[in-house]
């Protein structure tokens, strides 16, 4: 073979394995997987978790809520106190059907269909407590298992003029998350409890059957999550919150005594005339009360 045909036969050698090469590459690259996106913060750090990240009734655009126009009568119910009572139960963790992402406000039967009893805490009580006429959901004062109110119209009300009043001055509030059967919130807390540890989550998770989210009287706003902190929707909501009938249930200087971190987007309504008593004697609702919110455990 010529010197010239030498070079060629030996540049072709070389060459088809680089080829081979290259292509393999080249292919191995244009289908790998792709990336996963990183996971929001609230659910890979306990110490900024939000309290309820992973709740059912979840509703991140203002688009999906739709207020009631309903007016509802005063039903402030008599006093009648009732004492709580705490039931332990053995039942093991079962939980193994992910919760799917809800778009309504309200939640679905979903949740009920796919979450098996979870609790090894159950609290129950026969019937709600009230204490001077208003009904009290706390860690003393668990609502019975079957209570199941749905969102009280007149809360959803008031939110709805709530929501007018904030857009007015420019804010933007928006439910996030609201009324929560039992199920439900067994859910979200033994969830927390897996991610965070019991000790913490009981810090900024409640119970099931200890949530005032199960009374139908409790709204999540906006961001459920430490980043609502200081933001000019969170000044708003402290500011104007029982002009509507609301109050900041979980104030930052009171965590010793409501038992949870502040949550400055969990509101909860009192109606006009208790909220505004509450919020100017700038006490949180155990101190305004006279009550505790203490396991029982
Ligand atoms: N984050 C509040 C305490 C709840 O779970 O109801
Ligand atoms: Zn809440």
């Amino acid at each position: 073979m010529a010197y010239p045909e030498k070079i060629a036969a030996g540049l072709l050698c070389a060459g088809i394995p680089l080829l081979l090469a290259g292509t393999v590459i080249f292919y191995l690259h244009t289908n790998r997987p792709a990336e996963q996106p990183a996971l929001p913060a609230e659910t890979t750090v306990c110490e900024t978790t939000a309290a309820e990240t992973t709740d059912t009734s979840i509703t991140r655009t203002e688009t999906t809520y739709t207020s009631t126009t309903t007016t509802s009568t005063e039903t402030t119910p008599s006093v009648t106190s009732t004492a709580a009572t705490e039931t332990e139960t053995t039942a093991s963790e079962t939980e193994t059907t992910a919760m799917p992402e809800e778009t309504t406000t309200q939640e679905t039967t979903t949740a009920e269909t796919t979450t098996a009893e979870t609790t090894t805490e159950t609290s129950a009580a026969a019937a709600p407590t009230y204490i001077d006429g208003i009904l009290v959901v706390n860690k003393t004062y668990p609502l019975p298992k079957d209570y199941n109110p749905g969102m009280d119209p007149e809360c959803e009300a008031q939110f709805a003029l709530l929501r007018k009043g904030a857009k007015e001055d420019g804010i933007n509030i928006y439910l996030s998350s609201g009324f929560r059967s039992y199920t439900s919130q067994s859910y979200i807390y033994h969830n927390n409890v897996k991610r965070c540890g019991k000790e913490l989550a009981d810090t900024f998770s409640a119970r099931p059957g200890h949530s005032e989210h199960q009374s139908g009287l409790a709204i999540d706003v906006n961001i459920v999550s430490d980043r609502f902190i200081g933001t000019p929707e969170a000044i708003w909501l402290a500011e104007h919150a029982h002009e509507y009938g609301f109050i900041i249930r979980y104030p930052e200087d009171k965590t010793q005594i409501t038992g949870y971190k502040y949550e400055p987007w969990h509101i909860r309504y009192l109606g006009l005339e208790t909220a505004q008593a509450v919020y100017e004697s700038g006490m949180c609702l155990e101190e305004y009360l006279g009550i505790t919110s203490v396991y029982a455990e």
